[in-house]
């Protein structure tokens, strides 16, 4: 174990350096794009098409004003509808008139005089899923128009590009050159922009679970949508709950890596009464937030932010669960015990430690355990993630669980 220890320390030592070399002396290396999870809001969640200018505003000054932002969520993004259902007459894409009066270039600008960063939602298809759906007039996708799109984009500022497959056409092979070519558009304009797929909606298999996008994106979904709720028991099918999208996510750790996530969608912390589905209790909101941060998932909050009770705010706003996310060693958790409903996960830290989750998917409290094998480690202090209380311990790593809880430790070998 301790072996172990040592040669993490010294790779994420040697990563250092290796990071370190490109800069010039005295300028200070710039951080690679999406080196981390991404960290934000999108709007889908809660809002869903019912978006303006002052909605996104008032979200970005309460991002700043709830501390989010200073824990770490960077990107304001915009979900779909925010477009002109019309092209302009030489083709191209602008704000919604009636709800984006000052156009998407002075929301982003507002956006980054927060010192957050901007993001936008677009299809590689003819028509975004609002527009399939019949929920937005229109036919403004990306397809045929990907470089000219990718320079308006980059001309208004935007940092962060959601792009939705949404049609029931299209094999693999053509997702995969259709993410290509906006990749490779957004690359020539020279700004670094998060670049976020899916290639789910509207397929069956789902290609986000079948293929692994690295080196296209730098997040690709896994699932199909994500509503307020514990389980659906959905397959991969609309719509998910937290432990039905853990079941998928957790058949593909391998492809998390720095600069690609596998993206379990957005988080319903904080988020209630969608389609029916009341949202999630505080407990469940916890759980899924800390499995989130477990599984290197990107963490885009969905809630209205400029309402949330205090607790929401304090699941959101921990700070030590969001470190377990933005490790600079990017792994996410492996499941290292299920025990049909009592499941245990770790993921090793960058710098050595452990972080292990306790989740408890059944309806009632248990006691679950780590053994020392599954954590590697026998003699350690570990930190409770939630209460930040700190204890010694050696042996097996036990804890009482609610239901439909997780309990996380980030363990320190001794
Ligand atoms: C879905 C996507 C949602 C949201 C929606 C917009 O396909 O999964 O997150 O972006 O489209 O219409």
């Amino acid at each position: 174990m301790r072996r172990s220890f040592v040669l993490a320390a010294t790779v994420t030592a040697l990563a250092g350096i290796c990071v370190a070399l490109p800069a010039e002396a005295g300028t200070p290396a710039e951080p690679a794009t999406a080196a981390t999870p991404p960290m934000g809001w999108n709007s889908w969640n809660s809002f869903g098409c019912e978006i303006d200018e002052n909605k996104i505003k008032s979200m970005a000054d309460a991002l700043v004003a709830s501390g989010m932002r200073d824990a770490g969520y960077q990107y304001v993004v915009i979900d779909d509808c925010w477009f002109d259902p019309n092209r302009t007459a030489d083709g191209s894409l602008r704000g919604d008139p009636k709800r984006f009066p000052s156009g998407m270039k002075a929301v982003g600008d507002y956006v980054h005089g927060k010192g957050l960063k901007f993001g936008l939602y677009q299809v590689p298809t003819e028509k975004t899923c609002a527009q399939r759906n019949n929920a937005y007039p229109g036919e403004t996708g990306s397809g045929g128009h990907e470089h000219a799109d990718a320079r308006t984009f980059a001309s208004w500022g935007v940092d962060y590009l959601k792009y939705d497959w949404c049609s029931p056409a299209g094999t693999l092979d053509d997702q995969i050159r259709g993410f290509t070519t906006m990749r490779d558009a957004l690359a020539a304009t020279g700004r670094p922009i998060v670049y976020s797929i899916n290639a789910n909606s509207y397929h069956f298999p789902k290609n986000g679970q079948v293929h692994d996008w690295n080196g296209i994106a730098h997040l690709s979904r896994t699932t199909e949508d994500i509503k307020p709720v514990w389980k659906t028991g959905n397959p991969n099918e609309y719509p998910m709950g937290v432990t039905d999208i853990i079941d998928i996510n957790n058949a593909l750790t391998e492809r998390a890596k720095p600069g690609y996530y596998n993206d379990p969608d957005m988080l319903e912390v904080g988020v209630y009464d969608v389609e029916g589905y009341p949202g999630l209790t505080d407990t469940e909101a916890r759980a899924h937030f800390g499995m989130w941060a477990l599984m290197s998932a990107p963490l885009i909050a969905g809630n209205d932010v400029r309402a949330m009770k205090p607790e929401i705010s304090r699941i959101l706003n921990n700070r030590d669960v969001i470190a377990v996310n933005q490790d600079s060693l990017a792994r996410q958790a492996d499941l290292v015990d299920s025990q049909g409903t009592a499941q245990v996960y770790r993921k090793p830290m960058a710098d050595g430690s452990i972080v292990v989750g306790l989740l408890n998917r059944t309806e009632t409290a248990r006691d679950l355990t780590a053994t020392t094998a599954q954590l590697g480690l026998d003699e350690y202090t570990a930190r409770d993630l939630h209460t930040g209380e700190v204890t010694g311990r050696s042996g097996d790593l036990k804890a009482a669980v609610p239901a439909h809880g997780l309990q996380l430790f980030r363990l320190y070998g001794s």
